[in-house]
């Protein structure tokens, strides 16, 4: 891309800064420059309208009714689920199971086909990337099956040494867990090649898309994964909703994992028969504003275009890696050469939660500490980072903010000249 379209293409990304109203608050009397992104994006006004209209519109209970709204509100609930299957291009409406989040997706598979087909001395395989959410779901299972964790290494760029992770494949893997990007730094996985591995050794392949489904296109059937997890509150939609995927085969033979209301054809005392998928595993009046909601969020990014979104976030952080290291004293943590738009430091004599606060009072919000990686922070060998994430409304005039705010930092510290 040439110097000229990278410009054309940042401006005419972030123009859709405008669709998010929180972005116009000051906070603490500064231009709020919002890049903790990894952590929750803002909303756009098409969201939070669509989540309040159906409030004021069609609110009713799903699948119970007999009445008009109650009708209304499910052709909403499930066309949302439709939305999503297309936006991952699953083969079918059955295989999109709405949950809490990606945290509530990992423990329903953990739970649930984990609980039914591990055994001791049976193998779950981690990444030494993995979010707290993609690995402590697979202790409890491990503590409660006798099922063995093991753990793919990675380099000191953070990525995963895929000789090591063909030699820890074998007959007694059960299921392969990867985040398809990092949370705490940026790498990109190379899921495909995954999942054709684990495959030829008879493993299943979960995929923790949290990271990745607001910053490039994701495609399950291309993919080839058997589960995919991800939330709505970091793709630009509302908190407490989020997907699970499954290979429709696999959620036909797996057991419910909460009972409740909905997810049943027969209850009685002695013994109850369960409903299909995806009712089987939506147990509860499930969070349907949120689905609304998360549908909304689907047609703004595709309306934004993910490659777009992609190829903007890309500029943003070559940009902001260039400054940043040219800092003194800084050490970027997650330096691989497949890395999304989070860009994760360390700095010379200031802790990453002193670093976060300065930032915070120029108006600059970003996440310091272990981003609940904290085996990522083990092997790099220090407690925490400093985050900045980016979305498609971050701009060069935020990367300049957060550089200058870092400036400010190091020179209250009394590590440079005051800039
Ligand atoms: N997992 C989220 C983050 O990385 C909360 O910040």
């Amino acid at each position: 891309m040439s110097a000229g379209t990278a410009t054309t293409l940042v401006a005419s990304v972030s123009d859709h800064a405008r669709d998010f109203p929180i972005l116009s608050r000051p906070v603490r009397g500064k231009r709020l420059v919002y890049l903790d992104n990894g952590a929750t994006t803002q909303k756009p006004r098409q969201v939070i309208e669509a989540e309040s209209r159906f409030y004021a519109e069609s609110n009713a209970n799903i699948h119970r009714g007999v009445h008009w709204l109650s009708q209304h509100a499910t052709d909403l609930y499930e066309a949302g689920r439709k939305s999503v299957r297309q936006f991952l291009n699953a083969s079918k409406d059955e295989e999109i199971i709405f949950t809490r989040g990606t945290t509530e997706s990992i423990n329903l598979v953990a739970q649930s086909w984990g609980r039914a087909n591990l055994k001791k001395g049976d193998e779950v395989l981690l990444t030494a990337m993995e979010h707290h959410s993609n690995i402590v779901p697979w202790q409890l299972l491990c503590n409660q099956t006798g099922a063995v964790l093991k753990v793919v290494p990675m380099n000191e760029r953070g990525e995963l040494l895929m000789d090591d992770y063909q030699k820890l494949l074998n007959a007694r893997t059960r299921i392969v867990c990867v985040a398809h990007v990092s949370n705490a730094l940026g790498t990109v996985n190379p899921v495909e090649d995954i999942v054709r591995l684990a495959h030829g050794a008879g493993a299943l392949v979960l995929v923790d898309g949290a990271q990745a489904v607001a910053h490039q296109t994701v495609d399950v059937q291309a993919l080839n994964c058997d589960f995919y997890a991800f939330s709505a509150h970091k793709l630009y939609g509302p908190t407490g909703i989020g997907v699970l995927y499954g290979r429709h085969e696999l959620l036909q033979a797996m057991p419910p994992w909460q009972g409740g209301g909905d997810m049943i054809l027969t209850v009685a005392f002695n013994r109850s028969t369960y409903a299909d998928v995806p009712q089987r595993f939506e147990a509860g009046t499930p969070n349907i504003a949120g689905v609304v909601g998360m549908a909304a969020a689907i047609d703004y990014v595709q309306s934004v275009g993910l490659d777009r979104i992609a190829a903007h976030e890309q500029e943003l952080l070559g940009l902001a890696t260039d400054k940043i290291s040219a800092l003194p004293g800084v050490r970027i943590i997650g330096t691989a050469e497949r890395k999304a738009g989070i860009l994760s430091f360390v700095i010379d004599g200031i802790h990453p939660h002193d670093l976060g606060t300065i930032l915070d009072m120029e108006g600059v919000a970003i996440r310091a500490g272990h981003h609940c990686a904290m085996p990522i922070m083990t092997q790099f060998g220090i407690s925490g980072t400093a985050r900045a994430s980016l979305a498609l409304y971050n701009t060069p005039e935020d990367v300049d903010a957060l550089v200058k705010a870092v400036e400010k930092a190091q020179s209250m510290f009394g590590l440079t000249e005051t800039p």
